[in-house]
C-alpha cells in the first residue's frame, strides 16, 4: 500500500484495504493521544486549511492533528484572505502549494477540491463539499468499528436527506466496508442513481446491499446504526426550510423509529444538530414553523445509545491517519 503523496478526495477512490489500514491507523493514533505520547513526527512540515463554509470539527480536527504531529498550520476563510473574491481557489491552490506541504479544502462544487488536486502537487484532502463528506465517513466507521469490534454484516440506515453529502459518502463507505446500507427518506431527496450505481457492485463483492427506501417501517428489526443529519446542508437556500420540513417531518428520528431498530443499535449524527432551540437557526425555523425539534428529538440525542461525542472526537483520529500516511514518504530519513 502506498499513500505518500495521494490526494483524499473521496471514499472510492481508496481501496477496501486502504481504508481499513486508515482506521487502524487511527486506532493507534487514538491510543497514543489518550496516552499522552509525543507523536510530533513532522516538525518540519506546514499544511493549509481552507474553508469556504463554516465548520466546528473539521477545522478543529485538522489544526489539533496538524498540531499534534508537530506540524504548522494556516487557517483561511474568505473573510480574511483574498481566496474567492479577489483570487480565484484555483490559483490560491498553486501559491500555497509552493509553501504548504498539504492543503485541506473544505466548499462548494466538487469539482473546486479535485481542481486544486489537480493543479497542486502536495496531497489536497476533502473536509466537504456538496456532493461528499469523506472525512467524516471515516470517523463514523472508526465510531461504528470501536463499538461493534466487526463492521463486515452490519446495517447502517441513514434516515432524512439521503441524497446529501454525508449520506453519499456513508453509502460509499459502507460498501466498501462489506455493511448494509439503507438510504430511507422522500422519493423527492433520492440518492442520485450515479451514485447507487457506483456503490452497489462493490458492495455486492463485499456480501452487502444498498437499498433505498421511502418506508420508515422497512427499518424495522433491521438497522445496527440510525444516522441522521440536518435537513438543509450548508449552501443551500433558507427559503427551502418548509419545504424540507414538509418532507421530512416522517424522517425525524424520534424514540418511535429508535424502537424500530435493534435493541442493540446506536444512534449517529454527523452534528451540528437542530435537537433543541438552542441555536439562532432552530429559534428562528420555531418562530416561522412552529417545530422544536428537527432531524432528531433531544431525548433521542441524549440518549444512552447515541454516541454522537465519541462520533466527534474521532473525526481528529481518523483526519490524522488520512494526514500522516499522505504526508509520510518512506524513503526519507
Ligand atoms: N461534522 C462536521 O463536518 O462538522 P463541522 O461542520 O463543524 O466541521
Ligand atoms: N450535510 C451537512 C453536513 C455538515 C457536516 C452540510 O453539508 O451542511
Amino acid at each position: 500500500m502506498n499513500f505518500y503523496g495521494r490526494d483524499f478526495l473521496r471514499i472510492l477512490d481508496f481501496s477496501e484495504e486502504e481504508l481499513h489500514y486508515m482506521l487502524a491507523m487511527a486506532k493507534k493514533f487514538k491510543e497514543m493521544k489518550h496516552e499522552g505520547q509525543n507523536h510530533k513526527f513532522f516538525p518540519n512540515k506546514n499544511i493549509a486549511i481552507l474553508f469556504e463554509k463554516t465548520s466546528t470539527r473539521t477545522r478543529c480536527s485538522f489544526e489539533v492533528a496538524g498540531y499534534d504531529l508537530g506540524m504548522g498550520v494556516t487557517f483561511l476563510d474568505p473573510s480574511g484572505s483574498q481566496m474567492g473574491h479577489k483570487e480565484s481557489i484555483a490559483d490560491t491552490a498553486r501559491v500555497l502549494a509552493r509553501l504548504y506541504d498539504g492543503i485541506e479544502y473544505r466548499g462548494f462544487d466538487q469539482k473546486i477540491v479535485d481542481d486544486l488536486a489537480k493543479y497542486s502537487d502536495v496531497p489536497v484532502w476533502n473536509g466537504l463539499t456538496d456532493e461528499c463528506h469523506p472525512t467524516q465517513a471515516l470517523g463514523d466507521f472508526l465510531t461504528i468499528q470501536e463499538h461493534f469490534g466487526e463492521l463486515k454484516g452490519l446495517t447502517l440506515a441513514f434516515v432524512g436527506d439521503t441524497r446529501n453529502n454525508v449520506a453519499n459518502s456513508l453509502m460509499a463507505m459502507s460498501a466498501k466496508m462489506g455493511v448494509n446500507f439503507i438510504a430511507c427518506g422522500p422519493n423527492e431527496l433520492r440518492p442520485s442513481d450515479e451514485i447507487i450505481n457506483k456503490c452497489r457492485p462493490i458492495a455486492e463483492k463485499n456480501g452487502s446491499t444498498i437499498s433505498i427506501t421511502s418506508d420508515v417501517a422497512a427499518l424495522n428489526g433491521k438497522a445496527d446504526v440510525i444516522y441522521t443529519d440536518v435537513w438543509l446542508s450548508l449552501g443551500e437556500p433558507q427559503e427551502k426550510w418548509g419545504e424540507r420540513i414538509e418532507l421530512l417531518k416522517p424522517y425525524q428520528v424520534n424514540s418511535s423509529l429508535m424502537s424500530g431498530a435493534k435493541d442493540t443499535a446506536i444512534f449517529l449524527h454527523c452534528l451540528p444538530s437542530f435537537h433543541d432551540l438552542n441555536t439562532s437557526i432552530a429559534r428562528d425555523v420555531n418562530k416561522v414553523f412552529g417545530i422544536t425539534e428537527m432531524e432528531v428529538t433531544n431525548e433521542v440525542f441524549e440518549s444512552e445509545r447515541s454516541l454522537v461525542f465519541e462520533q466527534a472526537e474521532n473525526r481528529m483520529h481518523t483526519i490524522k491517519s488520512v494526514m500522516f500516511l499522505t504526508l509520510y514518504n518512506k524513503e526519507e530519513k
